[in-house]
């Protein structure tokens, strides 16, 4: 059975009811996955250039990293190292489609149960590890919390918010993943003084909110949509009226009965998606997700202290400057949350990509002119780079950061919108684990040329923003396909009508 967003983005039906503390606690705690999720993007730099941890796991690495005439862009350059950063990825991207499942089968609460325990025994793995496979081991379950959390909070959040809140506490999401990465980044700064077990702490910390996350989901309830949805009626509706804090709920209430009704009608939405109706949102919803990483983001995000240190700094000096990436990342994302649903989407993501493709050419013709295989970047040098990363970094946490998550869960009918909001979950998953997996060795083997590769990138998807990703601010979701798609010179030529023979009985979303 498909799950249900009812009527998430664009316009959406206004029903009676306030913001209760109930609703405020729930969105908490289940935030919590989020920040976690930031918390395990963030880290794992700051821990992979700490000497204590290399020499304990990657011996060879910290060999390599004390000859002073080693290649600057490739002190980092080992497999295993970066196999620390993305194992986490690729197992997300496994548990993300057994967690769609469990969603829809058990609901959004007890996904994050079982997440949240996920998080609970990665931490514990990996902060009291002996050796590398425990280490990783431990990183690939939290992976699993990560797959399972990122399913259930996006549509817990969606689900749980009044309906007039549903695009700004979509992006919240995004906040909270923006303050775990930077909360990450202040702990790195700290631990990498205390010696020889300040690893352990920046990785057994994850355990506070992952302790608060799995005792705060048992206090948090399931959403009315899931409940509905599994046919337990009465408790959808005693759980609306908590968390409206009204009796008056009836519009919504009747709202969410006849979308889970409408949804339940097609029997299988990814068959529903293949058809060529589905593929204009699709195509836009994987591209999105494939461009955010591809902007190079990660590279900055995972691997900051790294490419800091890579241009001249010292280590304490490089994971500061992480610490203000983190904050311009915090502050920019705040932006976005206030000009979304006014300047629209297309402006944000368009200004950005001016701005970012400055950025990494500037940032690549620096290092290809000043920084030489050995040797470092002047100070002055080393700060200009600085502050081409922090203005790079406020482009992208504007823009392609929240947007690559909004737009898939605002273009999709109701029938194919959790299939397709799982392919671009998964395609993010995939293309971060790539960016993690390759991104040290492209440093070492393309030098400076890596920000150009990301420029060109940004090049791609400024065009495909302009000629092919239409606007969407404000436009109810259920005229999506007529005020949008058939009204676009290229998609309008998928808006065939290819219901019939379909198997699957067509419901408005
Ligand atoms: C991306 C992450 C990235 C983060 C940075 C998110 O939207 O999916 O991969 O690390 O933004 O803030």
């Amino acid at each position: 059975m498909p799950a249900v967003i009812t009527s998430l983005g664009g316009h959406v039906p206004e029903h009676d009811g306030k913001i209760t503390f109930y609703v405020i606690l729930c969105v908490i705690i289940s935030a919590f996955g989020g920040l976690l999720f930031g918390y395990d993007i963030g880290i794992s730099g700051g821990v992979t250039a700490m000497d204590d941890f290399l020499i304990k796991f990657f011996p060879a690495v910290y060999e390599k990293k004390k000859l002073v005439h080693e290649d600057n862009y490739c002190k980092y350059d080992n497999e295993y190292l970066q196999l620390f950063t993305s194992s986490l990825y690729i197992a997300a991207l496994v548990a993300s489609f057994v967690a769609s499942k469990v969603c829809s089968k058990f609901g959004r609460r007890t996904t994050l149960q079982i997440g949240s325990f996920f998080f609970v025994i990665g931490v514990a793995l990996q902060a009291s590890g002996v050796n590398l496979a425990m280490v990783v081991l431990g990183r690939i379950i939290l992976g699993f919390g990560v797959g399972f959390g990122n399913q259930a909070v996006p549509l817990f959040l969606s689900e749980l918010a009044p309906a007039r809140l549903r695009g700004a506490l979509n992006i919240c999401f995004q906040l909270f993943i923006t303050i775990g990465i930077l909360i990450a980044g202040i702990i790195n700064y700290f631990t990498s003084n205390i010696h020889p077990h300040g690893w352990r702490i920046s990785l057994g910390l994850a355990g506070i909110p992952a302790m608060i996350l799995l005792v705060g989901s048992f206090a948090i309830c399931e959403t009315p949509t899931s409940l509905i949805e599994r046919n337990q009626i009465d408790q959808g509706k005693d759980t609306l009226r908590r968390i409206r804090g009204t009796d008056n709920i009836s519009a919504e209430f009747d709202s969410i009965v006849a979308a889970s009704e409408a949804a339940r009608q097609v029997k299988n939405p990814f068959r529903k998606l293949m058809r060529p109706s589905s593929r204009p949102p699709l195509v836009i919803a994987i591209v999105l997700q494939v461009f955010q990483q591809f902007t190079g983001i990660n590279a900055i995000m995972f691997y900051a202290p790294v490419l800091f240190q890579t241009v001249g700094f010292g280590s304490n000096a490089a994971l500061l400057s992480t610490v203000i990436t983190g904050l311009v990342n915090v502050f920019s994302t705040l932006v976005s949350i206030y000009t979304v649903d006014k300047a629209g989407r297309r402006v944000l993501l368009l200004e950005a990509c001016v701005q970012m493709f400055i950025t990494q050419t500037v940032i690549g013709m620096l290092l290809l002119l000043h920084l030489k295989p050995t040797g470092s970047l002047g100070s002055t040098e080393a700060m200009v780079v600085v502050v081409l990363v922090c203005v790079y970094v406020m482009g992208f946490a504007w823009s392609w950061g929240p947007l690559g998550w909004l737009i898939p869960s605002e273009t999709f009918p109701l029938e194919t919108r959790t299939a397709g909001f799982a392919c671009a979950v998964s395609s993010n998953m995939l293309c971060t684990f790539i960016i993690a997996q390759a991104f040290l060795s492209m440093l070492c083997h393309m030098k400076a040329g890596i920000f150009f590769f990301f420029a060109a990138w940004i090049l791609v998807m400024g065009l495909f923003t302009l000629f092919l990703l239409p606007e969407t601010k404000g436009v109810p979701v259920d005229s999506m396909a007529e005020r949008v798609w058939k009204q676009h010179w290229f998609w309008k030529r998928y808006m065939i009508d290819d219901d019939e023979n379909d198997g699957d009985k067509v419901v408005k979303g």
